[in-house]
């Protein structure tokens, strides 16, 4: 099938690239002209495990291409599926500004049948918006050409996007279109060989669907981030807690990792835009404003223990932080705890060196002129004359480090490990001071 992508980020490439993998015929376009540069030189402008060769194969095969051409990209394909950015606005609700512009050049540049699918992270009533305006678009025309508007939410995470897209554990789509549903029922059956996955529902169901996941992971985050600060409080350890609960299968072991606090691109703003919406719609989700709550004051943590443990003022201190990204397998900064924790520090009097194995650069130009903040290129070096070390992106080549050498560089030696990596006992042991989140002391 002719694909076009509006919106070449995280979720526009990945969706560009495997579609174009299943022989898909796919145009990318974005308006950021540097990031279509780039891409049409081959280079990807995310880090994101497995999907530089697949972008590869793809456009030497020329199945996948990559234009700024608006026209060029409402001309390619009959789906057009967006994938613009939905940040949140001042109020908390998702900025639908790039998802309506998108719309509307589709409307404006049509000559046949489109089918609109709304891939971003929408608010239930998006689809209808769109619709009214390419509807708009077309009548100010004089045109009376057909097309569909479709609600497909994507699911894929980050640091394995490739692999959620290729083997999804849903794939939903709402509609109400027999045509256009049987268009992506189609465009998707390579993905769901040993078993369907489709999900035809209600529009307005799909749009709530993506909002609901997110929102109850968001939830199962901070549940355990407050049961692991009353764990400290009572001498218990959220591990052996986290283990025993787990075993149920009604609860399972997924999401029960407390932490500083859930970041992101994703679960923040969809958090707040779900209240949003709720609150307009007269049904306010309590709920939600504490696991909000909960996880602001969480990503506070490790500064709490910091300070309890070198005093209040931290003037002349210096800390280590080993991960920056908000989470492993991702350069992505947006809205990542490492960046609170940093703020904090600072404000504090400290200095700060700092290490992610991808997202290095990416932080290099966000502290870009602050002289507190040295980004460094290994975790090793981070460590040189630091007072301590603070765990906060659980990269795998952070499991297993070499404890001598870390007990060699640091003043202190202590570690305030905000993803519970080790063993406190063991670094007793080792002669290392241990502050991990809800782990016994
Ligand atoms: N990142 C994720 O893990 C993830 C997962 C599931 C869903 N989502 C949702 O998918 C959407 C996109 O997220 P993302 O992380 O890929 O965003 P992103 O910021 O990485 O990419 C969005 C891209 O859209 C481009 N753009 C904006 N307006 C445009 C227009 N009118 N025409 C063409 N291009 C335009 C931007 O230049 C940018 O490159 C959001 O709604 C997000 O909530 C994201």
């Amino acid at each position: 099938m002719r694909v076009s992508i509006v919106g070449t980020g995280y979720v526009g490439l990945v969706t560009g690239a495997c579609l174009a993998d299943m022989g898909n015929d796919v145009l990318c376009l974005d308006l950021d002209a540097g990031k279509i540069a780039a891409l049409q030189a081959g280079r990807i402008p995310i880090f994101e495990p497995g999907l530089e060769p697949i972008v590869r194969r793809n456009r030497d095969a020329g199945r996948l291409n990559f234009t700024t051409d608006v026209a060029a990209g409402v001309a390619h394909g009959e789906l057009q599926m967006i994938a613009v950015g939905t940040p949140p606005d001042e109020d908390g609700s998702a900025d639908l500004q790039h998802v309506i512009a998108a719309a509307r050049a589709i409307g404006r540049l049509m000559t046949d049948y489109r089918v609109i699918v709304n891939k971003s992270t929408v608010p239930v009533g998006t689809a209808d918006k769109v619709r009214k305006a390419v509807g708009e678009e077309l009548a100010a025309r004089g045109s009376s050409l057909q097309f569909s508007v479709v609600s497909n939410p994507e699911f894929l995470k980050e640091g394995a996007a490739v692999e959620d897209f290729m083997r999804p554990d849903r794939i939903i789509v709402g509609s109400d279109d027999e045509r256009a549903t049987e268009t992506l029922r189609r465009l998707y059956a390579p993905f769901q060989r040993n078993r369907e996955r489709f999900m035809a529902m209600g529009v307005h169901s799909a749009e709530l669907t993506k909002y609901a996941a997110n929102a109850m992971l968001a939830t199962r985050i901070s549940f355990m981030n407050e049961l692991a600060n009353l764990a400290e409080r009572m001498g218990a350890d959220i591990e052996e807690v986290r283990r025993g609960i787990g075993a149920d299968p009604r609860i399972g072991f997924h999401f029960l990792y407390p932490g500083i606090g859930y970041g992101g691109s994703c679960f923040p703003k969809d958090v707040k835009a779900l209240q949003r919406s709720a609150f307009e719609a007269g049904a306010p989700l309590e709920l939600l404003a504490a696991v909000e709550g909960v996880n602001e004051r969480q990503k506070h943590v490790l500064t709490t223990k910091i300070r309890a443990r070198f005093g209040e003022s931290l003037a002349g201190r210096c800390f280590a932080l080993w991960g920056i990204a908000f989470k492993p397998n991702t350069d992505d900064l947006r809205e990542a705890p490492s960046r609170v924790l940093i703020a904090d520090l600072l404000d504090a009097g400290a200095t700060v060196r700092a290490y992610d194995p991808a997202a290095g650069a990416a932080a290099a130009r966000l502290y870009a002129g602050e002289r507190r903040v040295a980004i460094v290129d290994s975790a090793r070096a981070a460590l040189k004359g630091a007072d301590a070390l603070a765990i906060v992106t659980e990269w795998q080549e952070f499991r297993s480090p070499d404890f001598n050498a870390i007990k060699a560089e640091l003043r202190a030696p202590a570690i305030f490990d905000g993803r519970n990596l080790y063993e406190p006992a063991a670094l007793r042991e080792l002669g290392i001071e241990y502050h991990g989140v809800g782990r016994r002391a």
